[in-house]
C-alpha cells in the first residue's frame, strides 16, 4: 500500500512530465482524462494533507474559474520602453553619448537579446508571487496574476539568501517558436482561432479570462530587470540579473557584460548569426550600461533611459504583394497551396515563396491574388503569409482582385483530389502512381539518412520520371548506365557514378530501409525502434496494430500508418522487388548489454563544432546508450552546444547532468 505522501510525489512526478511531453514534445504521454484525473486525486490529497502540499506542486499551475473582466493595476515605478539604433552609426552615437555625458573613456554594457513578447512585471511579497500585471501604456496595465501563476518557469515562491522583501522582477513573456507552430497547426486542425506570430499568441493567452486556458499554453518567462524593490541588491545590471537567478527567475543564457562599443557590435553580429537557430523570436539586442550608479548619473529622457538601447534586426515580418498561387502535391499526396510574391527581403534573406498551408487557411485570410499580404519569416520555418493589408495608398484605384480557385483534380496526375478524414488538407489518393508523389517518395529514398544515393538529386529524378524510366522505385536499381547518359547534363562519369552509387544503396541496415519507404509519421527514430524490435521484415509485415503499438515511440496514429503501410498488396510487392533487387542488410545488432554506456538515455543538443548531431548520436548508440530527440525524466545525459535552448533549460530543471562538446569527445574515448 502507498502512503498518500509517496503517492502524492509518484502523481506530482508523473503530471510534471506529462505537460512537459505535453508542451514541449507536442507529444502526450497519456490522453487528457488520465492528466485531468490525476490531478484531481492530487488536489484531494493535498486538500487531506495539507502538510504535503508543496509550492511547486503542478496543481498549483492549473489556472482558476474564469474572470468577469481584468482589473487595472498602477505600476508603482513606470514600465519605460527603448530607443532604437538601426545601424552601427545609430549605435555608435548613443555610446558617444553616454560617454560625453559620462565624461569617460570606455563603458561596461551588459548586452541581451531583446526578446519578442509581452513585457509584465511581477511583484514578490516576502519571496512570494503576489501579483503579475501587464505593462499597459507604461503607467498602469492588467492585473494577469492568475494566467501567470500557471507558467511552468515562473517562480512562485522565491528561494535562497538575501531576497528582498518587496521585489518588482520585469521580464517578458513569450511563446518559443516551435511550441508556436505546433500551437498553430493543432489551431488549424481543428478550426480553432490561428495568431499571426508567437508575440500575438503570447499576448492573447496572457490576457486570457480564463487561466485554465492559459495553462494550456506553452508561455515562458525570462527576466530582465527590476523595478521597485525593498532589499538590498547587488550594484550592477549583470549581477542583478545573477541574483534573480539564484532566487529561482529565469533569465536571458545569452547575457554577456562587455566593454566599449566595438564588442557591443561583435556581440550583435554573433547573435545575429545565430538569430535563425534560437529557440525563439528576437528582434534585436539590449544594449544596458552595467553600472547602476551609471545609469542614475545618465537619467530618463521622456519615456526612455539614457543608459540603455535597442539595436534592433531587420524586420521578421514585410509587407509584399500576392502574385499568384501555385499547387505542390508533397510526399503523402497532401496539396499545399504555395503563395508566389514579389520578392522581398525577410530578416536578411529574399523570400518570394510561401506556404499558405490549405484551403482553408486561404478562406481565413480572405486572400485574393493581387492583394497586399504581411509575409513572416522565423528561424528555420518555412516563410508564411499572416495577413493581408489594405494598399499603402489608400486612394489608388481599387485593384482587380482574382479569387484563388483549389484544384478539384491533382495538379500532377489529375486524379480526383479529396478532403482527408482526419482535417484540412486535401489530398491526391494516387498514391506512386502520381508522379509528384513518386518523384518526392524517391528524394526521400535516396536522402542521406535512407538509403544515401549519391548524385540522385532533384534534377536527375525529375528527368528519371518524366521520361518513364522509373516508376517505381524499384526501378532505380535496373537503370543502365546507358540510360542515365542519355539524359540531360549526365556524362559519362556522372552516370558511372550514380550506377555505382545505386550498387551501394543495396547494402544498407534494417533502420535505414524502413526510414527510406517514407512510411507517414516514420521517422528515424521510430525507424530504428521498429528494426530493434522486429529484427526482420518478415516479423515487421506481419505485425498487428496492436503489436507496433508496443514499440517504443509508436503510438495508436502511427501503428495505423505503418499497418495501413505494410497492409497494401502494392507495398507488399514493392518490397519483395526490393529484396529481389538485391537489397540486404546485415542482422540487426541488438543491444548485447555490454556498452560502456548501455542503459544510458543521451539527448544531443545545440550546434557541435566537431561533428553533426547525427554522429554524435550515432557514436554514443555505437557504446551502448540509447538517444532520444527530446529531454525526459529518464533522459541520463544532455550534450549542449552552442545554441541549445528549452531542451537544455528542461534539463537544468530536471537536475540532468548537462555536458559540453568537450566533455562528449572524452566520453567518445577519442572516437572521432
Ligand atoms: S529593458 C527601461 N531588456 O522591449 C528599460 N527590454 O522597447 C526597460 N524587451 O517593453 C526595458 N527584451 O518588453 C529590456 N532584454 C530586454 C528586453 C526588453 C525585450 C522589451 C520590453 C520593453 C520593450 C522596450
Amino acid at each position: 500500500m502507498t502512503s498518500p505522501e509517496k503517492e502524492m510525489s509518484l502523481l506530482k512526478e508523473a503530471l510534471l512530465r506529462w505537460s512537459q511531453a505535453y508542451f514541449e514534445q507536442d507529444d502526450p504521454e497519456v490522453p487528457d482524462v488520465e492528466y485531468d484525473a490525476a490531478m484531481r486525486r492530487l488536489q484531494a490529497l493535498e486538500a487531506a494533507h495539507p502538510e504535503w502540499a508543496t509550492a511547486d506542486s503542478p496543481t498549483q499551475r492549473v489556472g482558476s474559474a474564469p474572470l468577469a473582466a481584468f482589473q487595472t493595476v498602477a505600476h508603482r515605478l513606470p514600465m519605460l520602453s527603448l530607443d532604437n539604433a538601426f545601424s552601427d552609426t545609430e549605435l555608435v552615437d548613443f555610446d558617444r553619448r553616454v560617454t560625453e555625458k559620462l565624461q569617460v573613456d570606455v563603458v561596461e554594457y551588459c548586452c541581451e537579446p531583446k526578446l519578442d513578447g509581452v513585457a509584465v512585471s511581477l511583484a514578490y511579497q516576502a519571496g512570494q508571487l503576489v501579483q503579475a500585471a501587464t505593462r499597459g501604456d507604461g503607467s498602469s496595465g492588467e492585473d494577469v496574476t492568475e494566467n501567470v501563476r500557471t507558467i511552468a518557469n515562473v517562480a512562485l515562491q522565491l528561494a535562497g539568501d538575501n531576497i528582498p522583501a518587496y521585489l518588482e522582477v520585469r521580464g517578458e513573456i513569450v511563446i518559443p517558436r516551435m511550441a508556436f507552430e505546433r500551437l498553430n497547426a493543432r489551431a488549424r486542425e481543428s478550426g480553432d482561432k490561428v495568431f499571426a506570430n508567437p508575440r500575438n499568441a503570447a499576448a492573447g493567452s496572457l490576457r486570457q479570462l480564463d487561466s485554465r486556458v492559459a495553462a494550456r499554453r506553452p508561455l515562458s518567462f525570462t527576466a530582465y530587470s527590476v523595478g521597485v524593490v525593498e532589499g538590498q541588491l547587488p550594484n550592477s545590471h549583470s549581477e542583478v540579473l545573477r541574483s534573480l537567478k539564484r532566487w529561482g527567475l529565469p533569465i536571458s543564457e545569452y547575457m554577456e557584460t562587455v566593454s566599449g562599443v566595438a564588442a557591443c557590435g561583435d556581440y550583435f553580429s554573433r547573435l545575429g548569426a545565430q538569430r535563425d537557430a534560437l529557440p525563439f523570436d528576437i528582434d534585436g539586442i539590449v544594449f544596458k550600461v552595467n553600472d547602476l550608479g551609471l545609469q542614475e548619473r545618465l537619467g530618463f529622457v521622456s519615456r526612455a533611459p539614457r543608459w540603455a538601447i535597442a539595436r534592433k534586426f531587420p524586420a521578421q515580418e514585410v509587407g509584399t504583394r500576392l502574385l499568384g498561387v501555385d499547387f505542390q502535391v508533397g510526399r503523402t499526396g497532401a496539396i499545399t497551396p504555395v503563395a508566389r510574391l514579389e520578392p522581398v527581403l525577410v530578416a536578411g534573406v529574399t523570400v518570394s515563396n510561401a506556404t499558405l498551408h490549405n484551403a482553408d487557411e486561404i478562406h481565413r485570410l480572405g486572400l485574393k491574388i493581387g492583394d497586399r499580404v504581411i509575409v513572416r519569416r522565423a528561424g528555420d520555418v518555412i516563410p508564411q503569409v499572416v495577413s493581408v493589408v489594405p494598399e499603402l495608398d489608400a486612394d489608388a484605384p481599387p485593384h482587380n482582385r482574382e479569387s484563388i480557385v483549389f484544384p478539384a483534380s491533382c495538379p500532377a496526375c489529375g486524379s480526383r483530389v479529396e478532403r482527408a478524414a482526419d482535417g484540412a488538407v486535401m489530398r491526391c489518393g494516387a498514391g506512386l502512381e502520381c508522379n509528384a508523389q513518386l518523384k518526392a517518395a524517391i528524394r526521400h529514398f535516396a536522402s542521406r539518412k535512407a538509403l544515401d544515393i549519391e548524385g540522385l538529386g532533384d534534377k536527375l529524378i525529375e528527368q528519371l520520371v518524366d521520361e518513364g524510366l522509373v516508376q517505381s522505385l524499384n526501378d532505380l536499381f535496373h537503370l543502365d548506365i546507358g540510360q542515365l547518359q542519355g539524359l540531360d547534363r549526365m556524362g559519362v562519369k556522372s552516370s558511372e557514378n550514380v550506377f555505382e552509387a545505386l550498387l551501394r544503396a543495396r547494402s544498407t541496415s534494417f533502420a535505414r530501409f524502413i526510414y527510406s519507404l517514407g512510411i507517414r509519421e516514420v521517422g528515424e527514430a521510430t525507424a530504428r525502434a521498429l528494426a530493434l524490435h522486429f529484427l526482420d521484415l518478415d516479423s515487421l509485415l506481419k505485425a498487428t496494430t496492436e503489436e507496433l503499438e508496443g514499440v517504443d515511440d509508436v503510438g495508436p496514429v502511427v501503428a495505423d500508418h505503418i499497418k495501413a503501410y505494410t497492409s497494401n498488396p502494392l507495398n507488399q510487392e514493392l518490397l519483395s522487388s526490393l529484396i529481389e533487387s538485391g537489397i540486404t542488410w546485415p542482422a540487426v545488432q541488438v543491444d548485447t548489454g555490454d556498452g560502456p554506456l548501455t542503459g544510458m538515455l543521451w539527448v544531443v543538443t545545440g550546434k557541435l563544432l566537431t561533428m553533426s548531431r547525427d554522429e554524435a548520436e550515432a557514436k554514443l548508440r555505437a557504446l551502448g546508450a540509447k538517444t532520444a530527440a527530446s529531454v525526459s525524466s529518464k533522459t541520463t545525459t544532455v550534450v549542449a552546444g552552442p545554441g541549445a535552448g528549452s531542451k537544455k533549460k528542461k534539463a537544468e530543471a530536471l537536475n540532468i547532468p548537462v555536458v559540453d562538446e568537450e566533455e562528449l569527445i572524452r566520453t567518445l574515448g577519442g572516437r572521432l
